[in-house]
């Protein structure tokens, strides 16, 4: 029999949080998972200009800050179980990822650290039922980035059996699973390729003076122009030639970088909406390139797109160009919302806590060996 499990999921974008309600069964230890039902609820702008706030803010801040996430995660939660009609009785677990507020990968001779928020105590206050939560913190205990962490549920869902597959989240970073063929001995490799859209979202709200968010349907990327030399530059970042494993954030490719972006643009000469195209691209290049320089053998037979990247069809066009003759898809071509598919992963991902197995992949994270991932708030 299914069992149901509810994942919560607010990424770099601050675009809002997102609840799945997916079913998960197992037969003949074969994991399976199907998404009930899914709902994306918007940050008000308070609520994001709160968040924004004790990103730099205040250990005052960042306390409250953590109970009200909490409060918001639990309203979100509830309010797709009503539309669902689910009762939160029927529900195994909550698995919920928090805000990330600061995420810093390990260097050499030194662990990484990470910081979620969204007090898992309050929603389980408000639901009655256990919360898993914290997922990121043991890998890094271990050595590991604590980063990405969706490879393994999507290795469980999205396997080949002969051939390999890219996986493509694209929301504020964008990070890709290069997914070996099922039964292969070879690992799953995967990473956080660089900036997905957050250097877009920012750059387009600070040359619009806050007016617009984001590049809505690409369509500022689409009027500009693409500057070839501020674009070599760009690329000619550490970050994209490191080998994995690596992860990044917004505290590297956030708005100080867009603003930087900005002024060496200007310097060329260029309009908004160059800048626009040039960030876009930016995304699109670095990860075809990710591909390339990973490992040749891996180079997969089709990308599979997801996260909010999937909406902007200049961004997906460009990626098609770079990536070219590797088919671009979105996720819905294999029946997943694409918006849904993080929030799910860590619905599994507290069933995998439940049933006392790893949910990191070391060859991914660099841990240093598999570990049971979230800590429990009983009902
Ligand atoms: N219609 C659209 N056109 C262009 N970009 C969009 C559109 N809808 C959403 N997005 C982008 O998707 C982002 C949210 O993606 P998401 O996967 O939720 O990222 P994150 O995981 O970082 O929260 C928004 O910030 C915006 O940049
Ligand atoms: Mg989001």
């Amino acid at each position: 029999m299914a069992t149901r499990y509810l994942g919560l999921m607010s990424g770099t974008s601050l675009d809002g949080i997102d609840v799945a309600l997916v079913q998960v069964d197992e037969q003949a230890g074969r994991l399976g998972a199907f998404l009930e039902a899914f709902l994306s609820v918007p940050y008000a702008p308070e609520q994001r200009q709160a968040i924004r706030e004790a990103l730099t803010g205040s250990a005052q801040q960042l306390c409250r800050l953590n109970f009200e996430l909490g409060g918001w995660f639990a309203a979100a939660a509830l309010r797709l179980l009503e539309s669902a009609a689910v009762v939160a009785a029927d529900l195994a677990a909550v698995g919920s990822h928090g805000q990330t507020i600061w995420h810093e990968p390990p260097v050499p001779g030194a662990r990484g650290a990470t910081l979620q928020l969204g007090e898992p105590a309050v929603i389980a206050e408000r639901l009655g039922v256990p919360v898993i939560s914290d997922f990121r913190t043991r890998d890094m205990a271990a050595g590991g980035h604590g980063a990405p962490l969706v490879p393994l549920i999507d290795q469980l869902l999205f396997s080949l059996p002969d051939g390999w597959r890219a996986l493509q989240n694209i929301g504020g970073m964008a990070n890709v699973t290069l997914l070996p063929p099922e039964g292969s001995q070879q690992p799953v490799i995967a990473f956080d390729t660089g900036p997905g859209i957050a250097v877009i979202d920012a750059a387009v709200e600070i040359l619009s003076g806050g007016a617009e968010r984001y590049d809505a349907d690409g369509r500022r990327a689409a009027a500009g122009t693409v500057n070839e030399e501020l674009l070599a530059r760009l690329l000619d970042d550490d970050y994209f030639g490191d080998k994995p494993p690596k992860s990044t954030g917004r505290e590297r490719f956030g708005e100080p970088y867009a603003r930087e972006l900005i002024r060496g643009g200007r310097e060329l000469g260029m309009e908004d909406d160059d800048l626009v195209a040039t960030a876009t691209a930016l995304t699109a290049r670095s990860i075809a390139d990710a591909y390339r320089l990973v490992d040749p053998q891996a180079l997969p037979g089709e990308c599979v797109v997801s996260g909010g990247g999937a909406r902007n069809p200049t961004l997906m066009q460009m990626l098609a160009e770079a990536l070219d003759p590797i088919p671009v898809i979105d996720l819905s071509a294999l029946g997943w919302d694409p918006d849904a598919k993080e929030a799910a992963a860590f619905a599994i991902l507290a069933h995998l806590f439940q049933t006392g197995r790893p949910g990191n992949l070391p060859s991914v994270t660099g841990a240093a060996g598999p570990r049971v991932l979230g800590k429990l708030t009983p009902p």
